[in-house]
């Protein structure tokens, strides 16, 4: 099927690789001279593992261009993907100018046959509506009698970053949210291949189950979804902070609660809490839309409350081990908002950062993906250094802020000698502690 995908950041440029790949024939537009420039050169503008063979593959298949040329994409494609960013006001409400405007240029080129319009983008409920409503609205303000089809379809994105392509090959359901069985009928045609399971890593599992919903509940899926494990984290923090006090163990506490069945094991893991582009601002948005129709999410604003404390808590872990930060050096291991992935947004190592500068700490970082390509995105009151020793020289205590495998491995022993405390607190409680009680640190996690 012949696709256009709007939007190259991690949803749109992972889609279309991997719609590519099952052999569609896909263009991705983006606004970005300078993005469209280094994908046309065979570079992924973004890490994510696995995608730039793919991409690579894909391009010389001559199944996948890219161009900046929103007219040529429409044109081409029988299946238009939105799949912008959508950002948090400072209000907390969802930013959407950025499906507006691409919903106003497709409305400006719509012309003949049939398409798909996708909202892939996480959007506030109603937007399918209102997607449809500025399309028609671009379609009559260029010519009153011209004639257009299209149908708007829902189709949230559940894909996780750092396994963005897995996620795509093996997602745990499809949503398909419209009221047009003709669009419906297409989408299901266009995932088929992957519905099957002809590019998961288990052939033998069933179908992809497929839910058809109108267009207002798919889109409330997506924030449901993303508010349900946001609050699960919460909650699992909040017993942890509990286990301090009262001597558990945390891990343990999970794993007790997890065995069962209705509870699960996944997303109870306890630390610093949750970040990145999408739970901080699809929760705040959910809270907002909510509010919008007389509604006050206590639960909602609860989990942010707890996940906001959360990120503070290592630094009241550094204030009891070494009481006065003023004019210590703290290394914090890692930088990213989670493990296998270059994206800085929202992540908690922003405001540990902005805390201890605040609190007169010298702050030192090494992150594997930060430090390698030496991209800041904008760092200020951290020296990046560009390895484990460096960062471990002179410090009077590590923190590790993000779960990296690597970080398993690191050579401890060597590392406990250079620094003027050896302290570490974990605040994703992926450290052996024995190991590093062996290497000489004093071990802290958090709620165990
Ligand atoms: P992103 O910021 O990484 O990428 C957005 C891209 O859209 C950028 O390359 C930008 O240049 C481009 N763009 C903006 N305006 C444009 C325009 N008018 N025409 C063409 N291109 C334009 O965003 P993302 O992280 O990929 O997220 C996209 C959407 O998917 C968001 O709504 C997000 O909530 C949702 N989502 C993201 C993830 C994730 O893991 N990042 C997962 C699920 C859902
Ligand atoms: C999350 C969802 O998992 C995806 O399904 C969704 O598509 C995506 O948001 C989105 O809408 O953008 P992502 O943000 O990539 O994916 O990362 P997660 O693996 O969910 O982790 C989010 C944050 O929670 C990270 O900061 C992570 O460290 C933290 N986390 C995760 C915990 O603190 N504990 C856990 O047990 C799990």
């Amino acid at each position: 099927m012949r696709v256009c995908v709007i939007g190259t950041g991690y949803v749109g440029l992972v889609t279309g690789v991997c719609l590519a790949h099952i052999g569609h024939d896909v263009i991705c537009i983006d606004n970005n001279e300078e993005k469209v420039k280094l994908m046309k050169s065979g570079q992924s503008p973004i890490y994510e593992p696995g995608l730039s063979e793919l991409m690579q593959s894909s391009v010389s298949s001559g199944r996948l261009t890219f161009s900046t040329d929103l007219g040529a994409g429409i044109q081409h494609g029988e299946i238009l993907f939105i799949a912008v960013g959508t950002p948090a006001l400072p209000t907390g409400e969802s930013d959407t100018r950025y499906v507006e405007a691409v919903a106003r240029g497709i409305g400006a080129h719509l012309n003949g046959g049939y398409k798909v319009i996708v909202n892939k983008s996480t959007v506030p409920i109603g937007s399918g509506d209102w997607v449809q409503m500025i399309v028609l609205d671009g379609v009559t303000q260029r010519e009153q009698s011209l004639e257009v089809a299209f149908d708007v379809v829902s189709n949230p994105e559940f894909l996780r970053e750092g396994s963005a392509v897995h996620d795509t090959f093996n997602p745990d359901r499809i949503v398909l949210g419209s009221n047009s069985e003709k669009a419906i009928a297409m989408m299901e045609e266009l995932y088929a291949p992957i519905v099957e399971r002809n590019y998961s890593q288990d052939k033998s599992l069933p179908p992809v189950p497929v839910l058809v919903t109108d267009l207002n509940s798919a889109e409330m899926v997506k924030y449901a979804a993303n508010a349900f494990l946001a609050t699960k984290i919460s909650f699992i923090n909040e017993i942890a902070n509990i286990c301090d006090r009262v001597g558990a163990d945390v891990n343990q506490v999970a794993k007790g609660i997890g065995l069962d069945s209705r509870i699960g094991s996944k997303f109870l893991e306890a630390g610093i809490g949750w970040g990145g582009s999408c739970f901080p601002k699809d929760v705040l948005a959910l809270i907002h839309t909510a509010e919008d129709y007389g509604y006050e999410t206590e639960l909602l604003q609860a989990a942010v409350k707890v996940n906001k404390r959360q990120r503070y808590l290592v630094i009241e872990k550094l204030q009891q081990e070494l009481k006065i930060l003023k004019g210590k050096t703290i290394g914090l291991l890692g930088l990213t908002f989670k493990p296998n992935t270059d994206d800085m947004r929202d992540a908690p190592s922003l405001n540990i950062i902005e805390e201890l500068n605040r609190l007169g700490a010298k702050v030192k970082a090494y992150d594997p993906i930060v430090s390698q390509t030496g991209i800041s995105h904008g760092l200020s009151g951290v020296i990046i250094e560009t390895n484990p020793e460096m960062l471990a020289d002179g410090c009077d205590a590590l923190v590790l802020v993000t779960d990296w495998q690597e970080f398993l491995k690191l050579d401890y022993d060597k590392m406990a000698k250079t620094m003027h405390h050896a302290i570490i607190i974990d605040g994703r409680n992926f450290l052996e502690r024995e190991v590093l009680e062996k290497a000489g640190f004093r071990f802290v996690g958090i709620g165990c």
